[in-house]
């Protein structure tokens, strides 16, 4: 089976397919068709988030959906948020706080939480928020919830929370400083610890550790040079 043309423009790139299969997912046209191997195949099923990309800034798992889905969608892997040379403020931050281990979730973990940050600062609620009507995204519990769709086999878990929570908190009050409403809330950016499925319990959340900033780590996994 195949359709005529298909257009997608991948970071900043356009690209015309013809005659594609249309059973050609997304993360496989991504990997095989554009050697764009940001986007990891971790389980292929939606199951683990490391093939996390955004479409039209909004992020999707690149497994669970065809490329011919998306004529005319804009597409961004982590290829296009960010380059060892040019990283953006999460990747940054995921280096500074030691947040990956192998990397191979990491690509997807950016991803994800480049998405995220932008529905805290449109106050999307969570399945965990209370208060529909003013949900605060900066808590840890939100921010646990809304990236439990990314495993990390390494458990880095902790220090992922931690540099999505510095940016986070960076953004959103510097959101607040240009609007009129002043900051409701405050990140508990070093209260989390150890290895839990969200949200952490209070003894996870009450029990700081330190932050062990590891700056010997290369970029290659906050910009996804493994393949
Ligand atoms: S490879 Fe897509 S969710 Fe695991
Ligand atoms: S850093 Fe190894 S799977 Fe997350």
């Amino acid at each position: 089976m195949s359709m005529s043309i298909l257009t997608l423009t991948i970071n900043g790139k356009e690209h015309r397919f013809e005659n594609l299969d249309t059973r050609t997912t997304l993360l496989d046209l991504c990997r095989q068709h554009l050697q764009i191997t940001g986007p990891k195949k971790g389980c292929d099923h939606g199951q683990c988030g490391a093939c996390t990309i955004l479409i039209d800034g909004e992020r999707i798992n690149s497994c669970l959906t065809l490329a011919v889905m998306h004529d005319g969608d804009e597409i961004t892997t982590i290829e296009g948020i960010g380059m060892p040379e040019s990283l953006s403020e999460l990747q940054q931050a995921f280096k500074d706080h030691d947040a990956f281990q192998c990397g191979y979730c990491t690509p997807g973990q950016i991803c994800s939480a480049t998405a995220l940050i932008e529905e805290v600062k449109q106050n999307w609620p969570s399945y965990v928020t209370t208060d529909l009507k003013n949900p605060d995204g900066l808590l840890i519990q939100e921010i646990a919830e809304r990236m439990s769709g990314n495993i990390c086999r390494c458990s880095a878990y902790p220090n992922i929370i931690k540099a999505i929570s510095q940016v986070l908190e960076n953004q959103v009050s510097a959101n607040n400083a240009t609007s009129s409403e002043p900051a409701t809330s405050s990140v508990q950016s070093s209260a989390v610890t150890g290895i839990w499925s969200p949200p952490p319990s209070q003894t996870q959340l009450g029990n700081p550790s330190t932050n062990a900033a590891n700056n010997n780590k290369t970029a290659t996994s906050t910009a996804g040079g493994r393949s």
